[in-house]
């Protein structure tokens, strides 16, 4: 039966029975107190509340806890009780406990998590490359972690919507429209199979560039055309066009390869706010948000000082009339919560733009956009680096063109499957591949935890030993190959008794019954690596399952069904943390 409200994870209601126990045990002054309950080496798990409650009540923390385990008596929750050390609780399930919450998730295709009450409206800015220009490992983070979030929030319950907030608007137009016009066939170009968009738009960019640096008079058309652009010339604007569909089916290459949900649907650019900018720059100085410096309008704040402790103006409007930044976050903020009615607001760019989203922030609470009760979020996330612990470069000291990198963890792929999967079709070979290699990558980002820096390094990507994405894609097709094998040879049940749960299977039982309380922690902290670390342990917890228990070679038919169950959800489980993360899980490698 598919549950509408989560089924309580067995921590939980070892939270609620020991609360009860307190209470009864200690007296009214010990009712809100926390149990603290938390896994434990000596049994399921571990309440150590008392400590705490004692210094509260003036009591002795071990008479405490002795009392407390007398209520528990005879509790059907659990198997064995004990006081242990200063004044802890050990707590042992019963086996019914167990295999009561190994039924109940392994019955709901949503694994027992149903839906929590419904969460706010949230909007996840993420991706937002700048049109033109290579998509670089910056974005690369942010449309993954963007993506993963994407997907936890929207099965925990959230209204997602996903906005990409592309560059597609600035001075670089100019030089890039001029060069087009004058060279109608530079970018445009018949389709041509072996020449993908990237080439044509690269293409332009360095023709324009070259051109600008070397050509004078070029360089005044291309500034007139900045003119033309801002104030809607139907020739500029069209060639601008051209180059944002251009660049558009770019970024849906790289998102279809990737495998993200973002879709042409999510993109709200930079240039879709550019009729509100003066508007938002009158509302702030008429408010009294932006004060005019050197013929700027500015806001300032007393914690953003330069070294000399001067205040540092966050630039709402230049002094040639120019916006820049700054107000079209203001614009995209506003019609946020305004119009998309967003309660959170997350934005997921790289750590060096937190001063930029402090100031955005503070200047929006100040001018009203924002809300008390709205959540505004800079999820920040740390740079990739190359092997030599520097930012990700080409030996030219290039910047690193993202499909390179892409082509490269999937060709790797390619090559393990082919020497450990020989078995398949070429056809499944290669859709094997393209998910080992894109999950692998995924996974290392995700992985580490979001504000730190990693070292972009495809071999520990790639390595099915340890903590990555095809450990865990190996992981989940063993368990469901031995399923299907098993399958075929099904036993008839003999009608014994089955034995106590061996303690391999109680501690796989126990962390699968953790999942959801994992999921809250992610949803909460916006840390996708807690959900890794958790399948990477529940991988381990599995292999010494497996190890310790035979499923095929079970003693008794009761004892095999029982395995087949706790194989079953821990399939079910690792696929559907993977696919929050937005990494596949094959049924078969
Ligand atoms: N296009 C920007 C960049 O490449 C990122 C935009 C992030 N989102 C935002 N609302 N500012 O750095």
């Amino acid at each position: 039966m598919p549950a509408d409200t989560p089924i309580l994870s067995l921590a939980a209601q070892a939270d609620s029975a020991l609360r009860a126990a307190f209470e009864a045990a200690l007296g009214p002054q010990a009712a809100g107190a926390d149990p603290i309950i938390r896994p434990s080496e000596h049994a399921d798990y571990q309440a150590n509340g008392l400590l705490a409650l004692a210094k509260k009540l003036k009591g002795n923390p071990r008479e405490l806890a002795g009392k407390v385990v007398a209520q528990l008596d005879g509790s059907p929750l659990f198997a064995h009780v004990e006081a242990s050390g200063p004044g802890f609780v050990n707590l042992t399930f019963a086996d019914t406990a167990l295999a009561g919450q190994l039924a109940a998730r392994g019955s709901d295709p949503k694994l027992g998590l149903g839906k929590a009450a419904s969460r706010p409206v949230t909007v996840v800015d993420y991706s937002a490359p700048n049109i033109a220009k290579e998509m670089h490992v910056g974005h690369l983070r942010s449309t993954i972690i963007g993506d993963a979030l994407v997907r936890l929030l929207t099965f925990s319950g959230s209204e997602v919507i996903r906005q990409n907030h592309v560059g597609d608007w600035g001075t670089q137009f100019g030089m890039l429209i001029e060069h087009l016009l004058e060279n109608p066939d530079v970018a445009g170009g018949e389709e041509d199979g072996d020449t993908p968009t990237i080439s044509r738009l690269a293409a332009l960019y360095k023709a324009a560039r070259a051109r600008f640096n070397a050509d004078e008079e070029f360089q005044t058309r291309s500034r007139q055309r900045v003119v033309a652009l801002q104030s809607g010339d139907p020739e500029t604007l069209a060639g601008w066009q051209e180059i944002v569909a251009e660049s558009k089916t770019y970024f849906g290459e790289i998102y279809s390869k990737l495998g993200v949900l973002l879709t042409d649907e999510d993109i709200a650019g930079e240039s879709s706010y550019n009729d509100e900018l003066q508007g938002i720059a009158d509302d702030l100085e008429r408010r009294g948000v932006a004060v005019r410096s050197e013929g700027a309008l500015c806001v300032f704040f007393d914690d953003v000082v330069d070294k000399d402790g001067k205040p540092v103006p966050f630039i709402i409007q230049k002094s040639d009339g120019g916006f820049g930044y700054p107000a079209t976050d203001l614009a995209t903020l506003r019609h946020r919560v305004r119009d998309l009615k967003a309660a959170r607001l997350l934005y997921v760019v790289g750590s060096p733009q937190a001063l930029h989203f402090k100031m955005v922030f503070e200047t929006a609470r100040r001018a009203g956009y924002l809300p008390e009760g709205v959540e505004a979020e800079h999820v920040q996330f740390g740079s990739v680096l190359g092997a030599d612990g520097k930012p990700f470069k080409s030996r030219e000291g290039e910047t690193i063109r993202l499909i390179s990198l892409l082509d490269e963890a999937v060709a790797r792929a390619r090559a393990t499957i082919a020497e450990r999967s020989p078995g398949l079709s070429a056809q499944a070979q290669e859709q094997r591949a393209q998910e080992v290699g894109i999950g692998a990558v995924k996974y290392a980002d995700l992985s580490t935890s979001r504000t730190r820096d990693y070292v972009f390094d495809l071999d520990r990507m790639l390595s099915l030993q340890g903590n990555t994405g095809v450990y865990l894609q190996y992981a989940h097709a063993r368990i469901r190959s031995m399923l299907a094998r098993l399958a075929e040879a099904e036993a008839a049940p003999d009608g014994s008794e089955a034995p106590p749960l061996e303690p391999a299977e109680r501690a796989l039982v126990r962390t699968l019954d953790e999942f959801g309380a994992t999921l809250d922690a992610v949803a909460e902290s916006l840390e996708p690596h807690r959900l890794c670390a958790y399948l990477y342990a529940l991988a381990q917890a599995f292999s010494d399952f497996y190890e310790a228990c035979p499923v095929l070679k079970a003693p008794t038919a009761q004892i095999r069904a029982r395995r087949v169950a706790i194989c079953e959800l821990t399939g079910d489980t690792l696929a559907l943390g993977l696919s929050l993360l937005g990494i596949a899980a094959p049924e078969r490698l």
